[in-house]
């Protein structure tokens, strides 16, 4: 099954290790990611048309060839028919953002659900919101604006494909591509927001820019409910590998869980793109550190320099472990699960979501690694499968096929 890999050398370049002093959420947590707004977006996203938890396979047979107890993949590639979780995060945030304008220009507090169900497009319709993205947090964006009416600008940098413009498109957006690299589309679209008095709705957060990435993050804790929901108390992880860009997606997974298993936390282990280690450098300096990306990763959605700073406030005291890993992995990874090999069903993991299948794979094989992380044939390692075929071109051509 893990042929591709024997040919491979080590993914993983590099391993930060923080001790962790094991407590329940902490109190201080409550100002980053309060306990009343990731319930308040579990309960607003479950009355979304079209709901369902995203499955939960056990991959069985790769968890017995790495001599692990188990392996969870949870598959968000299934997330709305947007192809990744973030679907859970930009969308829901739109709504709190109108919400918030909608109160602030006519004094009425109107419900999420009015706004949701379109009730309140003749003012929607004169907020605009915009964001930079890689692309997959524009589609969400896309799509929450789309079903509330208001408008919606999103800027891309030139490394992002036609597919993903297209797509962010098709839900009405009006998507602008400007010359250089993410920071740069992020610079111009903060521009063109100052200018013409639109909403940034950004994942990431920076000083005095807070409420939509907090947003954001409630929103990924519905994938924690869903988890917890699948799986037998005595069968629940012992470690959780995420992958990350800005770091919001494994905070608002970390901290949602914490929030749940309190002082039980599995070990969370970060993975990032070797081209893009900023959790690991903050991780090893003990505070917030950016990088300034050279080269691309593959890994298009965790090709980000800069941490967002709320993410770092949860991550920091949670994490245990930091990992990098190169490219190389990542298309045997996404055949490895085309193959149905893993679990027993053919899987559609995207560049971004099998990093942390990829890293997993080559730390469970080298005992360094095996040892640091703590894995042993008692081991549950828990994998967000951040996203589907999101560029079908491309998964196409690593895989061979199409994505089913
Ligand atoms: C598929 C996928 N996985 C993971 C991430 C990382 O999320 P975050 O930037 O919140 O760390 C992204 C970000 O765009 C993504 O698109």
């Amino acid at each position: 099954m893990l042929h591709e890999f024997e040919k491979l050398p080590g993914l993983v370049k590099d391993h930060v290790h923080c001790d962790i002093v094991a407590a329940p959420y902490p109190d201080r947590l409550q100002d980053v990611l309060p306990t009343s707004l990731m319930h308040e977006a579990q309960q607003e996203i479950a009355q979304w048309h079209g709901y369902e938890p995203t499955p939960l396979h056990s991959l069985v047979a790769l968890a017995g060839e790495l001599d692990l107890s188990a392996i969870y993949y949870k598959d968000e590639g299934l997330r709305f028919g947007l192809g990744s979780f973030k679907a859970l995060g930009g969308a829901f945030a739109v709504i709190k953002q109108l919400q918030e304008v909608i109160e602030s220009r006519t004094g009425n507090r109107v419900s999420m659900e009015s706004i949701r169900k379109g009730e309140h497009a003749d003012l929607c319709g004169q907020i605009t919101v915009a964001s930079a993205t890689a692309g997959n947090h524009g589609r969400s964006l896309a799509w929450g604006a789309q079903r509330a009416g208001c408008p919606c600008k999103i800027y891309i940098h030139a490394g992002v494909g036609d597919a993903r413009k297209e797509a962010m498109e098709a839900f009405g957006a009006e998507v602008i591509r400007v010359a250089g690299d993410y920071d740069a589309s992020v610079y111009h679209a903060a521009a063109e927001a100052d200018k013409n008095g639109w909403f940034i709705v950004s994942d990431t957060s920076y000083p005095g820019y807070l409420e939509r990435p907090r947003d954001i993050m409630a929103g990924y804790t519905v994938m924690v409910r869903e988890v917890l929901d699948a799986l037998e108390p005595d069968n629940l992880p012992t470690h959780v590998f995420l992958q990350t860009g800005c770091g919001g997606l494994a905070a608002g997974f970390a901290g949602g869980l914490w929030l749940e298993t309190g002082a039980d936390l599995p070990r969370i282990v970060v993975v990032e793109p070797t081209e893009a280690p900023c959790l690991l450098l903050s991780a090893r300096n003990h505070a917030a550190t950016a990088y300034q990306i050279e080269v691309e990763s593959m890994m298009v959605g965790l090709s980000c320099g800069e941490v967002s700073i709320l993410a770092w406030d949860i991550l920091e005291p949670c994490s245990s472990d930091y990992i990098t890993i190169t490219d190389d992995g990542i298309p045997p990874a996404m055949r490895l699960l085309a193959s149905g090999a893993p679990g027993g069903i053919p899987i559609v993991g995207g560049e971004s979501g099998v990093a942390g299948l990829a890293a997993l794979i080559d730390a469970a094989r080298r005992q360094d690694l095996r040892t640091g992380l703590g894995l042993s044939e008692n081991s549950r390692v828990l994998l967000i499968g951040s996203e589907g075929a999101t560029s079908p071109d491309i998964y196409q051509e690593i895989v061979g096929h199409a994505a089913a």
